[in-house]
């Protein structure tokens, strides 16, 4: 284990990560940080190295693996071609929190990381550890989210070590992630148009006004519980119930603030009432108004970084504190807050509250 005080240390940290890099090289699996959240990282080429990576996760086979890079020059020996719709984007948003889906090229990657699929998704991480370790390790870098599959991802070490701890074989200690959510996922068209598989740290936003052309959600991330058929999504993951604490989690959304607040305040009491543990997610601006087990903020609703930061770590909590029933108010969906709402659904099992306007 690589330590945040061998961090300190340049002279230690360079032979740490050497020695976690050798690792790699020698096909072992090591977790290290991101700017998004923890990887597990394995040799992309290295089919006996990804299926550990599979097996310390518990995650099914048919869910391809983002391969990470620390230069662009990396991409021509992995993927076949390049749209320039899709380099634009690299240019923007490289090293960042974006995953481009590209045409992998064959022979190259172990076809575990791929799970059958003719495209690769690659990352470029905005991270001096990850990208140090990648570079030292000298292989395009596979790695999924460091937490046992249907956990929320891990942001701090300590998550990584309670999900994963005796299934791997190192760990880098970088502190805490930034983001706080994985990337965005994006499939970019020849045509310039791009849809997002999975919504993340670059937003629809910051998307547009790089590509320049329409940029669309995969309709599969918008469904709801009770919505009809819900249609399969692009990025194999999605399908997934994700994040899922072992409590029941219901989002709460309504038109007028203090009606929801109310809502889950009542809705609060009674389960303590029927004798249940209670839990409640919720921005500062309503906290106060809350009386639950565990009550955890996610920041102001001015300011949705910070919810991002702090939403795993808090679905976490909940766990710890043996919660059964949890209610999370519903955020605004433009800007990160479309990748905070989607987590918040897949935790949820797609469960939305959305409560009638009385005021009307
Ligand atoms: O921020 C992140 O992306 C983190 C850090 C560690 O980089 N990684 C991460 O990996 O979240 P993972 O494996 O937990 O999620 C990868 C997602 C899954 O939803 C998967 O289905 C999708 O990306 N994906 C990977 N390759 C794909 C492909 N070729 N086509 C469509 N979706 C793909
Ligand atoms: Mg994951």
């Amino acid at each position: 284990r690589i330590d945040p005080e061998m961090m300190a240390d340049p002279g230690k940290l360079r032979e740490g990560l050497k020695e976690a890099a050798d690792a790699l090289r020698g096909g072992g699996v090591i977790a290290f940080p991101t700017e998004t959240v923890y990887g597990l990282g394995a040799d992309a080429r290295l089919t006996s190295a990804v299926e550990a990576v599979f097996a310390a996760k518990g995650r099914p086979s048919d869910n391809p693996l983002i391969v990470h890079i620390s230069e662009v020059s990396q991409l021509d020996g992995l993927v076949k071609q390049v749209n320039p719709a899709a380099r634009k984007l690299m240019d923007a948003f490289w090293p960042g929190p974006l995953t481009v889906v590209l045409p992998v090229k064959p022979g190259v990657l172990s076809h575990r990381v791929t799970a059958g699929l003719d495209t690769v998704g690659i990352r470029m991480p905005d991270h001096p550890v990850a990208l140090a370790l990648i570079e030292a390790s000298g292989c395009p870098v596979a790695a999924p989210s460091a937490n046992r599959s249907g956990r929320p991802s891990p942001t701090l070490a300590s998550h990584v070590l309670e999900d994963l701890a005796g299934s791997i074989d190192g760990i880098v200690d970088g502190g805490a992630t930034g983001v706080g959510l994985e990337s965005t996922v994006v499939q970019v068209l020849d045509d310039g148009s791009v849809t997002v598989l999975r919504p993340g740290g670059v937003t629809l936003e910051q998307l547009a006004q790089v590509a320049g052309a329409p940029v669309k959600m995969d309709p599969a991330l918008m469904a709801e519980a009770g919505s009809g058929d819900i249609p399969a999504p692009r990025a194999p993951g999605m399908k997934y119930t994700h994040y899922a604490p072992q409590g029941t989690l219901s989002i709460v959304a309504g038109e007028s603030a203090a009606e929801v607040s109310d809502w889950i305040s009542r809705s609060l009491q009674e389960a303590e009432a029927r004798g249940e543990r209670t839990g409640v997610l919720a921005f500062d601006e309503h906290i106060s108004r809350y009386h639950a087990d565990c009550v955890e903020t996610l920041g102001s609703l001015s300011d949705l970084g910070t919810a991002a930061h702090r939403l795993y770590a808090a679905l976490r909590r909940m766990d710890e504190e043996h919660i059964d029933f949890i209610l999370a108010e519903a955020c605004p969906e433009d800007g990160l807050g479309a990748a905070i709402m989607n987590r918040l659904r897949k935790a949820a099992g797609q469960t939305v509250i959305r409560l009638e306007s009385q005021a009307r």
